[in-house]
């Protein structure tokens, strides 16, 4: 594939090594707003766009995507409060947009796991979850996109709960409490206790290898498709 990078941060190097590797081609790479204005006219010669940028850059990539007719694949994370928006006017417009608030197999393999945890213990109410998030110091959004996307899952499969929290939780609530240190890629733990006892589960993500394998192959599921699409859909979960 012929691919763009817009964004050349830890994960938009971290997805051109695994290109390279599967000799893919980047044939174009964007880090600013001036790279914009000296090469963003070859964005329309790309098969597919990965971006990894930042919440307040992505919806205008995404635009800058649909208009130029190249698929692309969002891993940015909190944009999502314009994603109806954004959805629609793929739809409308028969464009191409793959997102994920996590590309990794292990996180949407734990993400069906705390599904179908949450599912099973809404029979049980002496067991409350609280959620903890751990990332490295340059994360710009709290609570992370998993976290968040873990939360509404929760909320979707066990009607005791209608919103998460980062104050301390009322009835109904979730409480996310997140940790910024050193340069940890990635940890998600979720905690469901009772008085006589809890169960944990947690991912922790070892790299950033996961997650930029993950958009690679969805940049590549993607192709000849139109229309909104997440890693369930590539996973069939
Ligand atoms: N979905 C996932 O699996 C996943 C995994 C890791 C990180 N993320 C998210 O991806 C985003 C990027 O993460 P990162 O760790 O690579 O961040 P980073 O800060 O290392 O990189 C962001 C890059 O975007 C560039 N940028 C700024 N303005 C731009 C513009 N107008 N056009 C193009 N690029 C521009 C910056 O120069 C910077 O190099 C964050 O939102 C993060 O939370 C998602």
């Amino acid at each position: 594939m012929k691919i763009a990078l817009l964004g050349y941060g830890k994960m938009g190097r971290e997805v051109e090594k695994i290109a390279l590797e599967q000799e893919h081609s980047i044939v174009l790479i964007i880090d600013n707003e001036n790279d914009w204005l000296e090469k963003g006219e070859f964005l329309k010669e790309c098969d597919v766009a990965i971006e990894f940028t930042m919440p307040a850059i992505a919806i205008e990539n995404i635009r800058r995507c649909f208009d130029a007719n190249v698929p692309i694949v969002v891993g940015t994370t909190g944009w999502y409060d314009q994603f109806q928006e954004i959805s629609d006017l793929c739809v409308s417009g028969n464009k191409t947009l793959f997102y994920s608030t996590n590309f990794s197999i292990g996180v949407n393999i734990f993400f069906d796991i705390n599904r179908r945890l949450a599912a099973l213990l809404e029979a049980y109410p002496m067991y409350s979850p609280a959620m903890v998030e751990i990332h490295h110091t340059q994360k710009l959004d709290a609570p992370s996109g998993t976290a968040i996307t873990l939360a509404n899952d929760i909320i979707a499969a066990n009607s005791r709960f209608t919103k998460f929290t980062e104050a301390d939780p009322g009835p109904g609530e979730i409480a996310i409490q997140s940790i910024r240190e050193g340069n940890v890629p990635g940890t998600h733990t979720i905690t469901w206790s009772s008085e006589i006892d809890q169960i944990t589960i947690t991912h922790e993500a070892k790299g950033r290898r996961g997650l930029a394998a993950g958009a690679l192959m969805a940049a590549e599921w993607v192709q000849n498709k139109n229309g909104v699409f997440t890693m369930k859909d590539i996973l069939n979960m």
